[in-house]
């Protein structure tokens, strides 16, 4: 097979920029994090004349047909564009693991991983200075990143979007915590978590170039109020894009080479309009609309699980 690579997602496709993609700019890329290709935030249905540039670029380099890498910004467009009979296979990539139809996406178990990298150094400060260290996380209005890590680095309180917290039961929980048997407690955050008491006000987060919410800083508005509650000292760690770069855990380089023979498969079996999915520990491929049809969010039982460690 030939391969070509856009640049910078849709925007790359609907402006032609490309790049080589042979095994010369592919080597060695296995330990790298990021894309090679770039990225862009790029809607092609926001763009005057997007699907049809989209078509317009497969036609003019004769190509088979498009691999699309992405989450949920770049399947909204993509599975409309199948349905419009664009030929796209799709691989899902989000550190958020909230795409539907796949078990996990590339990219988030490196993120975990770097969280919990992140929480286990906050344990030092934590424990020496007897504080509340509340770390904030990615992951968009799914949980996945504050559960996992906040299971492998032993949170003492994980909020999380799917389930509503009340900051009062947050604190009565850190002080009953520090009165009976512990120094400090980490707290760990996912930045779309949303409090049920009216007396914690967050403000609305601004809308990006797609209308999504621009989230981050959740923590900024919690610690204060922690402090306040409790008595406790409290400290703020937002991890950010920390959580995107870096070099891959080995689980996301097998599963990103995996997924990558088989959305070639794939294509040359024509199965267009499906995306290549990790579904009971095996690779297989869904429609391309499962991604963006329901959202993977975290399971109540899986919070209950984690639950059992607060405190
Ligand atoms: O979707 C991945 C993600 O990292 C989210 O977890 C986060 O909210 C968002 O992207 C950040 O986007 P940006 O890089 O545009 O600030």
């Amino acid at each position: 097979m030939e391969f070509v690579g856009f640049q910078d997602g849709w925007r790359g496709v609907i402006e032609d920029v490309t790049q080589p993609l042979g095994i010369a700019e592919t080597t060695g890329i296995l330990p790298r994090g990021g894309t090679i290709l770039g990225s862009s935030g790029v809607n092609p249905y926001r763009v005057d004349g997007g699907p049809a540039a989209i078509a317009e670029a497969l036609r003019r380099h004769e190509l088979d047909g498009l691999v699309a890498i992405g989450g949920e910004g770049t399947f909204g467009a993509g599975a409309q564009l199948a349905d419009e009979g664009i030929r796209i296979v799709g691989v899902p990539k989000t550190i958020d693991n909230d795409l539907g139809g796949t078990d996990v996406t590339v990219g988030f178990h490196t993120a975990v991983q770097v969280a919990t990298d992140a929480i286990d150094r906050l344990h030092s400060t934590a424990e020496s200075h007897d504080r509340v260290m509340v770390i904030e996380v990615m992951g968009r209005h799914a949980g996945w990143i504050a559960v996992y890590a906040g299971i492998a680095g032993g949170a003492d309180a994980i909020l999380i979007p799917e389930q509503p917290f009340d900051l009062d039961e947050v604190c009565h929980h850190l002080r009953h915590r520090h009165l009976s048997r512990s120094s400090f407690s980490i707290v760990v955050v996912a930045e779309g978590a949303v409090p049920t008491d009216a007396s914690v006000q967050l403000p609305a987060a601004p809308l990006d170039e797609n209308g999504f919410p621009r989230l981050g800083g959740v923590a900024n508005h919690l610690a204060p109020l922690i402090e306040e509650r409790t008595g406790f000292q409290t400290r703020v760690t937002i991890l950010g894009h920390v959580q995107r770069g870096g070099s891959p855990v080995a689980f996301d380089r097998a599963l990103g080479t995996r997924f990558g023979v088989a959305a070639a498969d794939l294509a040359v079996a024509g199965g267009w309009g499906r995306m290549v999915a990790w579904k009971a520990q095996e690779v297989s491929d869904v429609p391309l609309g499962d991604a963006v049809a329901e959202r993977n969010l975290v399971p109540a039982d899986l919070y209950r699980e984690a639950e059992v460690f607060f405190g």
